[in-house]
């Protein structure tokens, strides 16, 4: 038996806890409770325990101290679809009190007992882990964790397949610097411990090249940071962003832009050509006129008129040029009619087959057999095919393979020509001028650098498109496209 010294103590040592604890009867009415309890529902001793703590006419389905009595044992209220601590209010467990006389239950202690169990601890932490683990399993950034010796901790799909190696692979062999050229892992650890680059233990947005599996880089946006536990440094991890598309895209939209620039430059520099052009054609004619007149009417000495002659030839020359220059600048009528591509070809070719230039050439044509026919002004297109297969013979100096090759596009909706040669190619700084009035590298006296620019005009003109590819020393390929309808073009005037 307790003293009463030992029950007045164990009833302030009960009033002392900071947790509710209830007595009930088994008729569920409330006998006792301890001060914090009383605080929190105050005046409800004698009252039904369902009624005052949940507002129920009959006791909970899932009552602990029901299945407390039924199984003459301690019990806890079952969880119900939805129930949450603040639910359990009070009586979470449920322990009877039994009779000191027939060992029947008499009563039942109601503690809520806030503490989880160390189970259901652990399961928590599970569920825990196991989120986050999904967390960063999903990640569509690469994400790689490592700890203070460089072990990987963490590495998700997305850094499988930036860095081809396996996950397996990486958390059983591989330290974060094998992911790194050359010294890079220190350097990107020496910025994270470094306050500029987004405070101390950060490094946000930095571009860095990553080392694949089997030795090839790849760019990529890194996030890192470093780990911290308390103020010890424990591991560090970075998001890993594979920048490759939209490098490329940048660099398409470089390229689309510097395209558009450089046609800008052609129209301007044509309308000028153009210009020029009309500013000497009536004096050419005069001067042809004229010389003409004084050959036809004056006795003259040969020397006399071998110089009109001269005059007469270089004046000729000067119309010649003034006629590529508005050509170029397309200010000569147009013809378009259906033309067969493959025949337009052909006979450029025996048009100059013949020519000593060609005699060491060899010629490797291969045409498509169902090319549809295109609508082109005929004169026009011959023109681009003279002055690229001339300026492919000239470039292989009369010597090496000419390739001719047409196609049909994959959407069906354009004719593809290509014209290669075995030449000396172009160099990279020139490729981009070649087709601007005027560049050339041949001799004075041998090219005006007006054939390409004229040849881009018309193919524009005809809504088509032409570039060149050369791998310099090997070859040069010149790829032109040709639309199979006049709607298709994109170009103006097209043709009347
Ligand atoms: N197949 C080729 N191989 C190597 N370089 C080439 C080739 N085609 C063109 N080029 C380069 O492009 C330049 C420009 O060519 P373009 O036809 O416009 O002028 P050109 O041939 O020099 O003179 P023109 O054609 O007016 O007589 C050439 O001078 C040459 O440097
Ligand atoms: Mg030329």
């Amino acid at each position: 038996m307790r003293t009463e010294a030992e029950k007045e103590y164990l009833i302030r040592a009960i009033d002392a806890s900071g947790q509710t604890f209830i007595i009930v009867s088994t008729e569920f009415e409330i006998i006792a409770a301890n001060k914090f309890t009383m605080g929190l529902y105050p005046n409800f001793i004698g009252k039904n325990c369902h009624e005052h703590l949940y507002g129920l006419g009959a006791p909970c389905e899932n009552c602990a101290a029901i299945k407390a009595m039924e199984l003459k044992q301690p019990a806890l209220r079952d969880r119900n679809n939805g129930d949450t601590y603040q639910h359990w209010k009070s009586c979470r467990f449920s322990y009877p009190i039994y009779s000191e006389k027939n060992n029947d239950i008499e009563a039942m202690a109601m503690i809520d007992f806030e503490r989880t169990s160390s189970e259901e601890m652990e399961g928590k932490l599970k569920r825990t882990n196991a989120f986050l683990r999904n967390l960063i399993l999903s990640s569509v950034d690469g994400v790689i964790a490592a700890d203070k010796t460089g072990k990987i901790l963490v590495f998700n799909e997305a850094a499988a397949e930036i860095s081809s190696y396996s996950i397996k692979e990486a958390l059983d062999h591989l330290d974060i610097r094998d992911f790194y050229p050359g010294d890079k892992a220190r350097d990107i650890m020496k910025k994270l411990r470094s306050d500029d680059y987004g405070g101390k233990g950060k490094l946000k947005s930095y571009q860095v090249d990553v080392l694949r599996k089997h030795g090839e880089t790849i760019p990529i946006n890194l996030n890192a940071a470093i780990v911290y536990e308390g103020k010890k440094e424990v591991a560090s991890i970075g998001f890993f962003h594979d920048m490759r598309d939209e490098l490329k895209m940048k660099s398409d939209l470089e390229k689309t832009q510097g395209q558009l620039l450089q046609a800008e430059k052609m129209s301007s520099l044509g309308k000028l050509s153009a210009g020029v052009a009309h500013q000497l054609n009536n004096p050419l004619g005069g001067i042809t006129l004229f010389a003409k007149l004084i050959l036809e009417e004056y006795e003259l000495e040969e020397n006399l008129s071998e110089d009109i002659n001269r005059i007469l030839q270089d004046a000729q020359r000067c119309r010649d040029t003034v006629k590529e220059l508005l050509e170029f600048a397309r200010q000569t009528s147009h013809m378009i009619r259906l033309q067969n591509i493959n025949e337009a070809l052909a006979r450029t070719l025996f048009l100059l087959e013949n020519q000593s230039l060609f005699q060491n050439i060899k010629i490797d044509k291969n045409f498509s057999t169902d090319l549809p026919q295109v609508p082109v002004d005929i004169q026009q297109i011959n023109h681009v095919f003279m002055n690229i297969i001339l300026n492919a013979a000239q470039a292989m100096d009369g010597d090496g393979k000419l390739k001719l090759k047409t196609s049909r596009s994959k959407n069906k909706e354009r004719v593809i020509i290509e014209i290669s040669d075995t030449g000396p190619g172009i160099p990279e700084d020139a490729l981009e001028h070649i087709f601007e009035p005027f560049f050339t590298t041949k001799e004075e006296g041998k090219g005006t650098g007006l054939g390409l620019s004229m040849v881009y005009g018309i193919i524009e003109n005809h809504g088509g498109k032409i570039s060149a590819h050369s791998k310099a020393g090997k070859e040069t390929t010149f790829i032109i496209e040709l639309p199979l309808t006049v709607e298709n073009r994109e170009g103006e005037n097209s043709g009347e």
